[in-house]
């Protein structure tokens, strides 16, 4: 089992898309058996993998206001109607519960409808699991997860790890979950000069906690939000030259439209029935077929 956590140290830059890309990509076109887990108390990739709630397409807003305005048209009415069609459902386990108790993994692992992935959902629970790990009400707090996936170890090929945009015992459990040589972290980086700065502080972070915990995984940077532009290009050159060998040869571009339209729909830009053409489902194909190159002697 080869464990790929992807983080950065700042928000928005595309970390959840990247994770769910990236396994329906591997179980899909690799036939890996996948699971995705979910350290962000956001809940994103749960969101997109799981398809909780319902999408926000033109005919469910008909839907939500037409039954708002047949009803008493009140805050009350229409928080429950959001509450009904936008806001997740309960899911029985999640990460929150595999935290504090590594033995429930296998109750909190939900199928996907992807053949092959499977995911530990996120809940807002994660907030305070953030707290208990940090205030040390648990021992060890920074090996829960390794802990849990130890015991699944023989299940999967792959397991993928989203993570929040900011530096807490949830990132480091995810960081110690990449303890092995054939274990990797991808850093996405957006290239401007606020995704530079949250690379100074990933790195710096990962490689005190690599020296610390003895671990010894690899690191990728990728750049992405790329505009193709001679600003960009020039700032990607400058990453190639400054970490040699450390820079993924995929780019994801910036292109908001298709990425939109398959979060709204519930699809997934590599999915081969949706065959999409567009320009970043290439790169997001390309990334697939990189990290499969780079880890497959590892499996
Ligand atoms: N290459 C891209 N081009 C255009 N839009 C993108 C691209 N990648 C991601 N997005 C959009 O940018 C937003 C942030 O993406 P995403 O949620 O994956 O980022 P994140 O790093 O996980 O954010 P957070 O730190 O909040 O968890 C989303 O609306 C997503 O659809
Ligand atoms: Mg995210």
């Amino acid at each position: 089992m080869k464990t790929i956590t992807i983080c950065l140290e700042k928000g928005g830059v595309g970390k959840t898309l990247i994770a769910k890309e990236l396994a329906v990509g591997l179980a899909g076109k690799y036939h890996q058996r996948v699971l995705n887990c979910d350290m962000d108390p956001q809940g994103n990739l749960t969101k997109a993998q799981l398809k909780l709630n319902d999408p926000l397409t033109i005919a469910n807003c008909l839907k939500v206001v037409e039954q708002f305005n047949q009803g008493e048209k009140s805050i009350s009415s229409a928080l429950a109607l959001l509450k009904k069609y936008f806001v997740e459902n309960d899911v029985p386990y999640d990460m929150a519960d595999v935290l504090k108790e590594p033995s429930l993994i296998k109750e909190a692992i939900i199928r996907t409808d992807v053949d092959n992935l499977d995911i530990i959902p996120a809940t807002h629970r994660l907030t305070e699991s953030d707290i208990q790990l940090k205030t040390n009400v648990q021992a060890s707090p920074c090996l829960k997860l390794t802990r849990a996936l130890k015991q699944v170890e023989q299940e999967y090929d792959f397991v993928i790890i989203d993570n929040p945009p900011f530096t807490n015992a949830l990132l480091y459990n995810a960081i110690y979950a990449c303890r092995n040589h054939d274990d990797l972290v991808i850093i996405p980086i957006s290239i401007d000069s606020g995704g530079l700065e949250g690379l100074y502080t990933t790195l710096n972070d990962l490689i005190d906690t690599a020296n610390e915990g003895m671990l010894d995984f690899d690191f990728k940077i990728l750049p992405v939000m790329a505009q193709g532009n001679n600003e960009d290009r020039t700032a990607i050159e400058m990453l190639h030259q400054l970490f040699p060998d450390r820079v993924l040869q995929s780019h994801i571009r910036f292109q908001g439209k298709p990425i939109k339209k398959a979060s709204l729909n519930r699809y997934s830009l590599v999915d081969k029935d949706f065959n999409s053409r567009h320009g970043v489902a290439d790169d997001l194909r390309k990334l697939v077929d990189e990290v499969w190159e780079l880890c497959k002697g590892g499996n």
